[in-house]
């Protein structure tokens, strides 16, 4: 698989990436906060959310344009969200996921420049994204990481997708019925 990466400048308004990140900090205080759910999340760990519905909708409204970076089409499969504290980092790997195959890391908030390194065989890439930006790359063969933060937050949505005449189109929504499901439980 190719150790391409693709940066596109200023896909995503300031508006657009503002109102997203207002969404997902009412949810990270929610779900650490609010008692709702049984299993509240631990704010000792980072805030991570697979496909809320205001993700996957991002997956959607960008799939036309990360598409045309492509020979094929595209199938969406699923988006997740993660705010970084200060001195967090995301440690060098691939991503483990089948459903994985083209990842597009976005940029919605930050506080301090932030690179995101990629391990190609000859050289390591980083990569800086300005709030709106993207990166395009192919996470399951592409070593990817992060060194820890200077700043205070920075708000990062992923969004996945798989090609339409691959051998993965069967992973077409992560083999949810929808998007904004949760993963079907495993039986
Ligand atoms: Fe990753």
């Amino acid at each position: 698989m190719s150790d391409k990466t693709t940066i596109l400048r200023k896909v995503i308004s300031n508006e657009l990436c503002e109102f997203l990140s207002l969404q997902f900090r009412i949810l990270m205080i929610v779900e650490y906060d609010s008692g709702l759910y049984s299993k509240s999340a631990s704010r000792s760990e980072l805030f991570s959310k697979y496909s809320p519905l205001f993700l996957d909708s991002l997956l959607l409204y960008l799939q036309p344009l990360i598409q045309e970076n492509f020979k094929e089409r595209l199938l969406p499969t699923y988006s997740f969200g993660r705010i970084y504290g200060h001195q967090d980092a995301l440690p060098p790997h691939f991503d483990c996921r089948a459903s994985s195959e083209i990842g597009v890391s976005c940029c919605l908030s930050k506080d301090s420049e932030w690179s995101l390194d990629f391990y190609k065989s000859d050289k390591i890439e980083s990569v800086s994204l300005e709030i709106g930006d993207v990166v395009i790359y192919h996470g399951p063969s592409l070593k990817h990481g992060r060194a820890p933060y200077c700043g205070q937050e920075y708000i990062g949505a992923f969004l996945f997708y798989v090609f339409e005449n691959g051998p993965l189109k069967h992973l077409k929504y992560d083999t949810r019925p929808f998007l904004g499901c949760p993963l079907p439980r495993k039986s």
